[in-house]
């Protein structure tokens, strides 16, 4: 038996790979290598290039190393890209994600894991957000991923499936052993693009809004080491093993730090001084949003990197090892 890993020459997918195989677990990859790595990917497991909406690919994968369970990280996740481009991500979140569920269906794959995000949430008060709270998506990034969420809701009460769902808070950091890390070309995300700054690739960098109604006026976030989020992943799998219901979970610590606050430990932890601006707010953007982590927490889970000088001297050191590559991704 075997896991197909969807994405998994991405950021989060080539973690949690590195998660299976230490595990002992097969593990085959399905990845169409747009933004994904193949140097990404641990020697252990196979890798089949293609994309997620080939149903005859997947079957004929699913058949042939007798797929048990399927962890479908592919997709698209700039959530200002989807402001711009919603057919993008529709086609690649939501349709893709359709087709590969239907060769799950008809290959009899038994579980489901599925990534989601905070972003279904929408726009939230200050306080962390438990799951059964309305969910109101700001952006069709958002919205790509809750009607993936509801397709899986419908398909296991017809068919013989269980799934997970992880709602992702801001996922950071590297792999402690430096086996992998986030290598996305153009990254836009905080603390990639704060090391970044640190090490001289950008000139300055700059923090989006400081008038929002958080503590220093600039938006708290839940950032989430990617080795623990695999870690949740591995153990919602074990418990769907297990017999246990389709469930859907925050994947966040429950605690939130200001774009400040992260930038300023950047700074610590590098020891480097770099020019920050202050600038108007960014489209989409929520002022808060911090997860409720107690149900995560009932299954089990146990968080080893919660630190934040942690993440980002891991991010740090991994955005170091980039340099040393002749295929370093393009930083902008
Ligand atoms: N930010 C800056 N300057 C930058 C980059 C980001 O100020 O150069 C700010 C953003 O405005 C935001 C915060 O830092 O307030 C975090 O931004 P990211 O782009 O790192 O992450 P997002 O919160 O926008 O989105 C991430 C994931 C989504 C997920 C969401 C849930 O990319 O997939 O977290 O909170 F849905």
């Amino acid at each position: 038996m075997s896991v197909l890993v969807t994405g998994g020459a991405g950021y989060i997918g080539s973690h949690m790979v590195l998660n299976l195989a230490d595990a002992g677990e097969t593990v085959i990859v399905l990845d169409n290598l747009t933004t994904g790595f193949e140097w990404l990917i641990d020697h252990r497991v196979k890798l089949v290039t293609g994309n997620v909406s080939d149903t005859q690919l997947v079957e004929k994968l699913i058949a042939e190393h007798d797929v048990e369970a399927v962890i479908h990280f592919a997709g698209s996740i700039v959530v200002p890209e989807s402001v711009e481009n919603p057919l993008k991500y529709y086609k690649n979140n939501t349709a893709s994600t359709r087709d590969l569920i239907e060769a799950c269906v008809n290959g009899g794959v038994k579980h489901f894991i599925f990534s989601s995000t905070a972003a279904v949430y929408g726009m939230v008060g200050l306080e962390p957000v438990a799951e059964d709270v309305l969910l109101n998506p700001a952006s069709p990034y958002g919205k790509s991923k809750l009607m993936s969420e509801w397709m899986l809701a419908d398909v296991a009460a017809a068919h013989p499936m269980t799934y997970g769902v992880l709602r992702y808070f801001n996922v950071a950091g590297a792999d402690p052993e430096m086996r992998s890390g986030q290598s996305t070309a153009g990254a836009t995300h905080l603390i990639k693009v704060a090391v970044q700054t640190a090490l001289g690739h950008r000139a300055k960098m700059s923090v989006f809004g400081d008038d929002y109604p958080t503590p220093d006026g600039t938006c708290v976030r839940d950032y989430i080491h990617v080795s623990d989020l695999v870690s949740a992943h591995a153990l919602l799998l074990d418990h769907l093993r297990k017999g246990g219901e389709s469930t859907t979970m925050n994947c966040g610590y429950g605690r939130g730090f200001s774009v400040d606050e992260v930038v300023r430990t950047v700074k610590a932890v590098t020891g480097i001084d770099f020019i920050v601006e202050h600038g108007p707010r960014r489209p989409g953007d929520p002022a808060s949003i911090v997860a409720g982590a107690d149900r995560i927490k009932a299954l089990g889970w146990q968080p080893k990197y919660d630190n934040l000088e942690g993440i980002v001297e891991m991010a740090y050191k991994w955005e170091k090892y980039l340099d040393t590559r002749n295929d370093r991704p393009s930083i902008l």
